[in-house]
């Protein structure tokens, strides 16, 4: 399993975990993460939008550029925002931390 910390608006930490292939937005919504991501995943809505730890940042594959131009409109964007449905957790993101805004 794959170990993600969601970090909530009042800094209270909850780790979940999914596994290898698992979209973040599903990991985030099993655990109660307050993510609507209403559009599932057409990347069309940014209810999904979190923001990465600076530090696990460049362990993501970086984003597409529909996925940049839509992370512009999302509430409190950020240069480490992304959307939770258009990232599949991996080996390498075991342990990675994000904010939900
Ligand atoms: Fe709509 Fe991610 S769920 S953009």
């Amino acid at each position: 399993m794959i170990r993600v910390r969601f970090v909530a608006r009042d800094g209270s930490v909850r780790e979940a975990s999914g596994i290898a292939g698992a979209r973040l937005l599903d990991v985030a919504q099993a655990d109660g993460q307050p993510l609507e991501g209403t559009c599932d995943g057409d990347m069309a809505c940014a209810t999904c939008h979190v923001i990465v730890d600076p530090a696990d940042f460049a362990r993501l594959r970086p984003a597409t550029e529909e996925e940049e131009e839509l992370l512009d409109l999302a509430y409190h964007a950020t240069r480490t925002s992304r959307l939770a449905c258009q990232i599949r957790l991996t080996a390498a993101l075991d342990g990675m931390s994000v904010r939900v805004p």
